[in-house]
């Protein structure tokens, strides 16, 4: 097919958002782009005619989507496109997909054939967990142990099989670029003041007293945390993100800030100073203080916009510029009050890509309306405790990251519709996705699902939580502490 840059064009711009017509006619060879102004950001109108086919687009965005849509619309129609008008825009200017690399480790070639996906779903972030209990997967140089030690498992639930990887820097970066070129802006997560047991293994001295421990080895949520109390603490991760930020240059950072359990800053001295210290009024506003010390004293001045998670709350005192991800059921539409916070919809009813079909079907998925006046954005997320191989990555999130994006965007022309053109394309095929019919799951299937689902608390983290709760107050409440 020819191709042509036409700067001269004039054509009627047709109003956005939203239009999809096919007619009969076999639209012609020659491809012309015109840049047109009128057209949203990221927008872009097809118009396929006898003479061929026009692109208009908004920006270098809205080309790069319009190209894919017409990549769609040629593997579908093989023999020649149809006589067509398309038109749109997206209604929300993040869309994100999550995907937890600490869990599990996925090799960067995997992450490349990920953003790929993601592009032709014209998803342009991707969120990566780099951190967490089970493990640290990111290089930091000042901090070496990190990943000799924290990116190491040896076990993983009591299966005796060691699970350890991490990115170097010079991966980060070549993959950061790949994202580029493909209109994908990277976001780093460093899991903060909680969710840090990987680093404490590496680095004990981060922690509230200083204890040894192993890389978790057993999912569930851990007591032990990162002290807010200690200097260092602040010092350390003002290094880690300075590394982190040189790598990854989108303009965002995610600080995690979810399931920080307090048990130890109670009965930390240096916790207990600075809660008094500071005039605050106990540990949640501890944890308020320290986030608001990294967005005040390193991401403002530095131009980042911080990211942390909020269940159904937004906690009185944050940072008004911090940007809120909620996660709680149907908080949006329970009203959740986002005080004036620019805020992220990830539902974990519908937006929870590590739940079984069963339980979050594709049709819930599409059916969840992210509410474009409240968020700036919306991501569909995916934990990855139960997802251990790159092929389980593409059965859990296509096709229901598929349904999200194309809520993302404006020209919504019902499920049933949606089915239809997903059907026709080859991206459940090409990337191991669930078939739409195993992804609607009968309602036998889903209580089989739901029960598998639903053992997940079975485990002894909870009973091990309490017995090492009271051996480490006994010890440290009468003076054994650094
Ligand atoms: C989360 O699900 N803990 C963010
Ligand atoms: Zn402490």
């Amino acid at each position: 097919m020819n191709s042509v840059e036409n700067k001269n064009l004039i054509v009627p711009v047709i109003p956005l958002p939203g239009e999809c017509v096919v007619s009969d006619g076999r639209a012609g060879e020659e491809t012309v782009y015109t840049r047109q102004d009128g057209i949203p950001s990221e927008g872009y109108m097809l118009i396929c005619d006898d003479k061929g086919i026009n692109v208009l687009y908004s920006d270098d965005k809205g080309r790069f989507y319009a190209n894919k849509t017409l990549d769609m619309l040629k593997s579908y129609y093989k023999e020649g496109l149809p006589h067509l008008r398309i038109s749109d825009c997206p209604r929300l200017k993040y869309r994100g997909f999550m995907l937890d690399v600490a869990r599990y480790f996925f090799k960067t070639e995997d992450l490349k054939k990920l953003a790929d996906a993601l592009a032709l779903m014209k998803i342009n972030v991707l969120h990566l967990h780099l951190t967490d209990d089970q493990g640290w997967r990111m290089e930091i140089e000042k901090y070496p142990l990190l990943t000799e030690i924290g990116s190491k498992r040896s076990s993983t639930n009591g299966n005796f099989k060691k699970h350890e990887g991490f990115y170097t820097r010079a991966e980060m970066k070549d993959f950061v670029e790949f994202a580029k070129e493909r209109h994908i802006t990277v976001i780093p997560e460093i899991d903060c003041p909680g969710h840090m047991r990987a680093a404490l293994a590496a680095y004990p001295e981060l922690g509230c007293f200083g204890r040894k421990l192993k890389v978790a080895d057993h999912w569930g949520v851990k007591h032990d945390i990162m002290c807010a109390g200690k200097e260092s603490s602040y010092a350390f991760l003002f290094d880690v993100f300075d590394e982190v930020l040189e790598i990854f240059t989108g303009g965002y950072l995610h600080l995690g800030a979810d399931e920080a359990v307090k048990t130890r800053w109670k009965i930390c001295p240096h916790c207990r100073r600075a809660i008094q210290k500071g005039g605050l009024k106990d540990e949640n506003a501890l944890q308020v203080a320290f986030l608001n010390r990294i967005n005040r004293e390193y991401l403002r001045p530095k131009g980042v916009k911080g990211i942390i998670w909020v269940y159904d709350e937004v906690p009185d005192g944050l940072d008004e510029d911090i940007i809120v991800q909620v996660y709680g059921e149907n908080a949006f539409g329970k009203g959740i009050d986002l005080k004036g916070h620019t805020a992220i919809d990830s539902d974990s009813a519908a937006y929870y890509a590590d739940f079984p079909y069963g339980i979050t079907p594709l049709e819930k998925t599409f059916g969840h309306e992210p509410d474009g006046t409240k968020v700036a954005g919306a991501e569909i997320c995916l934990w990855t405790e139960y997802v251990k191989d790159f092929a389980k990555v593409g059965k859990m999130s296509f096709p229901r990251s598929c349904a999200a994006a194309e809520r993302m965007w404006n020209n919504n022309t019902g499920y049933d519709d949606f089915v239809l053109r997903l059907e026709a394309s080859n991206i459940i095929k090409e990337y191991g996705g669930t078939p739409v019919k195993a992804a609607n799951p009968s309602a036998k299937r889903a209580i089989l699902q739901k029960i598998w689902w639903g053992r997940r608390p079975l485990h002894w983290e909870g009973l091990k939580n309490l017995i090492e709760n009271v051996a480490v107050k006994i010890r440290y409440t009468r003076g054994k502490h650094d």
